[in-house]
């Protein structure tokens, strides 16, 4: 088994919230991993520490002989590169359109011509089920949420990167667009040889995409397995998030 990223005993604190208390987890190369846990346990945290948009208070992050945690600027900015992140929030710049906010990360890491920047982005635009001629023009305050989420999507992957960060990819989008998009994330990982970080509430769609599984909860990783291993295990604290109920170990405070 080969690991393109290994995150040992990171911690992270802000302010007087201990958020990850020691998150050891190692994503396995050319798979995908999902990451589940309650709303506000620190998965988006995680990921943030993997693109260094954050500086863990101590341990390390590791992506391929990198050290992210201590990495000098130009290192992470090589590194960056290679890694696609769809951010929870969609993350588009308001003041650029679609085919400007698609084509930003071409201009910014590539030499491409405009005829091919413009056919690149048409491509990734059509693999997310979005008409580049009705969206090419308009601006994010102009699209849906599930449209801007899908922009989003087509942004992170138009460097076509060998690891591939996807912050709730599918949330509010509707259930046939929500396969689509776990399909394309497969296709991508099958195609390429991606490695893909996904995180996800939506707990049917990160069965039909992850291979691996890992459930975050009190600021540490407490379960890992392949898919099998994973819907089987009889963590208790796992049980109550996979079937949904409010009874149980973990106490959601109203
Ligand atoms: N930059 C920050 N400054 C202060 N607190 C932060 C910051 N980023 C995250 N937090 C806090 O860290 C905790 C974990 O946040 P995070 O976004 O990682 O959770 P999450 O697991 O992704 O939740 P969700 O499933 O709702 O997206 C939250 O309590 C949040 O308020
Ligand atoms: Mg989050």
């Amino acid at each position: 088994m080969e690991y393109i990223i290994r995150i040992v005993n990171l911690k992270k604190r802000f302010g007087q919230k201990e958020v990850l208390k020691g998150v050891n987890l190692n994503i396995v190369r050319g798979k995908t991993t999902v990451i589940l846990g309650l709303s506000g346990g620190g998965k988006s945290t995680i990921l943030k520490h993997i693109v260094r948009l954050l500086v863990p208070d101590s341990g390390e992050v590791w992506v391929e002989d990198v050290n992210m945690a201590t990495a000098d600027e130009e290192t992470v900015f090589r590194m960056r590169k290679k890694i696609g992140y769809l951010f929870q929030s969609g993350a588009l710049f308001d003041s650029m359109n679609v085919y400007e906010n698609v084509a930003f990360p071409l201009r910014e890491h590539t030499k491409l011509k405009e005829p091919q920047i413009r056919a690149k982005v048409e491509e990734k635009l059509r693999l997310v089920g979005l008409n580049p001629a009705e969206v090419l023009t308009l601006y994010p305050d102009e699209l849906s949420g599930g449209m801007r989420k899908r922009v989003g999507l087509a942004r992170s992957t138009a460097l076509d990167p060998g690891i591939v960060l996807y912050d709730e990819p599918t949330s509010g989008l509707d259930p046939i667009t929500s396969d689509l998009i776990t399909r394309l994330i497969k296709k991508t990982q099958e195609n390429l040889g991606a490695t893909s970080v996904l995180i996800s509430h939506d707990i049917k769609e990160s069965f039909k995409a992850g291979d691996y599984f890992a459930f975050l909860y009190d600021g540490r990783i407490i379960e890992y397995g392949d898919k099998e291993q994973f819907k089987n295990s009889q963590n208790p604290y796992v049980r109550q998030f996979l079937e949904g109920r409010s009874e149980g170990p973990i106490k959601v405070v109203r």
